[in-house]
């Protein structure tokens, strides 16, 4: 198939575009560089650089006639968009709107949207299934949750067919080492964990040790990005296949604390990585893991590559390549 993955030079776009190349479709990528990098480009695929936020560039690009569209181009920062509603509201709705509007008017029949556990807020129960009430605690879940809304009335109204894949904790990287390009000013963990790894911070800060879990710090549900990028795949093929959208969660089902992430860290890395516990961050909520069945039963997917080891290991030879550290 030919597809537009946008954003496909980010972090979790990178990965999903190299999986497409690898399974044998024509893949270009339209990104505005603002996060993504242009050392995550594959020279098998075709490169626009363009905003979301620009239709008539967004327009152009689709003009070529796509089977279908990948969407991956979000600001991500749950506490960022607390403070910058406006940024959130414009790029993460407004922008997708003009996805949306661009794939109507040239054709493109299919697109797969990264959505986020976000969207449902502070458990009810767990394992967190799709049918968990969607109660975002930040704007950032609240824009991936109105998108959803906006792709069921496209769906109905237009005949997009869409995948909307509520992702866990994205981590790891690229077994093969592909995937060149390191975030800059990351805040999730695991980045931050191997910056304080590579010397290149003093300490992690672990936000709060007094939760009502095993060791007391945050779990969370790691899922590798590469499993993730199969997930765009295999959704893809199946909404086309059947002509019926979808929304799923994808995680590994397995709940890791902060501390098993840094002691797996400080073993895998032979470095001491200092922690410092400090005021739990407002919004986190204690405990975080997925239910994966319907994608096991719709997809035939499963999470394979995301033990604490392979996340740990992949991210830890990618920033040591990164840094140059032997
Ligand atoms: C966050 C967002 C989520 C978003 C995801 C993707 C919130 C509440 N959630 O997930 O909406 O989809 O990022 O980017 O912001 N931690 C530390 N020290 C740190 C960083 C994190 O102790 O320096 C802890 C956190 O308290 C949490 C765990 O590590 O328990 C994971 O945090 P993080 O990687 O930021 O992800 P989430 O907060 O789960």
């Amino acid at each position: 198939m030919k597809i537009l993955v946008i954003g496909g030079a980010g972090y979790i776009g990178s990965h999903v575009a190299r999986e497409f190349l690898d399974s044998g479709d024509s893949v270009t990528v339209f990104d505005d560089l603002s996060s993504g990098m242009r050392e995550n480009l594959f020279p098998e695929a075709h490169f626009i650089e363009g905003s979301i936020m620009d239709y008539a560039a967004l327009k152009a690009a689709l003009s070529a006639g796509y089977d279908a569209a990948v969407h991956l181009a979000a600001f991500k920062a749950a506490g960022e968009s607390m403070v910058a509603p406006g940024k959130y509201a414009t790029n993460n709705i407004a922008g997708t709107v003009n996805i949306l509007n661009a794939c109507v008017e040239t054709g493109c029949k299919a697109l797969v949207f990264s959505s986020s556990a976000a969207v449902y807020g502070e458990p009810r129960y767990l394992p967190i299934d799709e049918k968990h009430p969607t109660e975002p605690e930040n704007f950032y879940g609240f824009t991936k949750l109105e998108i959803e809304r906006v792709l069921s009335w496209y769906d109905r109204l237009t005949g997009l067919r869409y995948a909307a894949l509520r992702y866990f904790n994205a981590a790891g990287y690229d077994e093969a080492g592909r995937v060149k390009g390191v975030e800059r000013n990351p805040a999730n963990l695991i980045p931050v964990v191997m910056e304080a790894a590579a010397g290149m911070r003093g300490e992690l800060q672990v936000f709060g040790d007094d939760y009502e879990t095993k060791d007391g710090t945050g779990v969370r549900d790691y899922v590798h990005v590469s499993d993730l990028a199969k997930a765009h795949v295999a959704s893809l093929r199946r909404i086309v296949g059947t002509g019926e959208s979808l929304t799923v969660n994808l995680g590994s089902e397995e709940g890791l604390s902060v501390m098993e992430i840094v002691e797996a860290a400080r073993r895998l890395t032979g470095s001491p990585i200092p922690v410092k516990v400090v005021a739990r961050r407002p919004g986190d909520p204690a405990k975080l893991v997925a239910s994966s069945a319907l994608a096991r039963e719709t997809l035939g997917w499963k999470a394979e590559r995301s033990g604490l080891d392979s996340i740990v290991r992949t991210t830890w030879e990618q920033y040591r390549r990164a840094r140059g550290i032997s």
